[in-house]
C-alpha cells in the first residue's frame, strides 16, 4: 500500500520536471579537447561530424607555380562552438578547431576535369583556445598531427602558426574571411580584428 504513493510521487516529478532523466544520461558535449596524461592533444576521432566551415584547395601562404600535389583544407569546429561564434563573433572557451589536409586527385572514376577529394589525409592541425592551459601562448595553443598519435604543443615562434595567425586571422586569430558562413556573423557584430580590417582597407592580400 505504501508503495503507490512513492510511484505516484515519481510519476508526478516526471511530469513536472520533464526531461531530467534525459539531460542526466546525455553525453557531454562532443568535441571538447582532450589530452594524454603528458599534455598531448588527442585527436578527436568523431571530428568528421563537426560543423563544416570550408575546404580550400591548394593554398600557398607563398606565391609560386601552380601546385602539382593537390590537397583540400577541410576546416571542422564542434557545434557547440560554432553555435557561440553566431551569437557572438567570438570563439569560446574549450574551442576546438581541426583542419584536416586530404589529398586530392583529377582522374578519378568518371571525373575528368577538375578534382575530388581522395579517402588519403596527409596532415591534421589543430588550434585550441584554452584561456587558462594556453595562457603563455596567448590564450590559443596550435598541434600539429602526423598520424593519429597524440600531438605535442607548437612553441611560439616568431614566423609559426602564432604569428600569422595573430596577425592576418580576420577574427580572433582565426581565418574566419576564408569561412562563408561566418565572415558575415564577425562583420555585423563588429568583430573583426583591427589588423585584418587595415589590411583590407589598404588592398594587401587578405
Ligand atoms: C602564413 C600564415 C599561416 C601560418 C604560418 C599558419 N597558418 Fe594556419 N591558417 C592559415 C590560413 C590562411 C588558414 C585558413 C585555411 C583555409 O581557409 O582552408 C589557416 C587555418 C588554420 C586552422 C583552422 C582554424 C583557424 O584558426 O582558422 C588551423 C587549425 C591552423 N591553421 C593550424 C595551423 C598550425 C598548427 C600552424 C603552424 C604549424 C599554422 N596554422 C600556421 C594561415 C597560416
Amino acid at each position: 500500500m505504501k508503495l503507490i504513493p512513492a510511484i505516484a510521487l515519481c510519476g508526478l516529478l516526471a511530469i513536472l520536471v520533464p526531461g531530467v532523466a534525459v539531460t542526466l544520461a546525455a553525453p557531454p558535449d562532443p568535441g571538447m579537447p582532450q589530452y594524454d596524461p603528458n599534455g598531448k592533444l588527442i585527436l578527436p576521432a568523431d571530428y568528421r561530424d563537426w560543423t563544416f566551415l570550408t575546404s580550400g584547395l591548394d593554398m600557398s601562404y607563398e606565391s609560386g607555380p601552380p601546385a602539382t600535389d593537390h590537397v583540400f583544407n577541410n576546416v571542422f569546429v564542434p557545434y557547440w562552438a560554432y553555435e557561440s561564434f553566431r551569437q557572438k563573433g567570438v570563439w569560446p572557451d574549450q574551442t576546438f578547431l581541426l583542419i584536416e589536409v586530404r589529398a586530392g586527385a583529377g582522374d578519378v572514376s568518371i571525373n575528368k576535369r577538375g578534382l575530388v577529394q581522395t579517402t588519403k589525409v596527409n596532415q591534421w592541425e589543430a588550434h585550441v583556445k584554452d584561456r587558462v592551459r594556453f595562457k603563455a601562448e596567448g590564450g590559443w595553443g596550435f598541434f600539429h598531427f602526423d598520424s593519429n598519435q597524440p600531438a605535442k604543443l607548437i612553441p611560439v615562434d616568431p614566423m609559426g602558426c602564432y604569428a600569422c595567425h595573430l596577425a592576418h586571422g580576420a577574427a580572433d586569430t582565426t581565418f574566419v574571411q576564408f569561412y562563408p558562413t561566418l565572415l558575415p556573423v564577425a562583420t555585423r557584430l563588429k568583430t573583426l580584428s583591427p589588423a585584418y580590417l587595415s589590411e583590407t582597407a589598404s588592398g594587401a592580400p587578405h
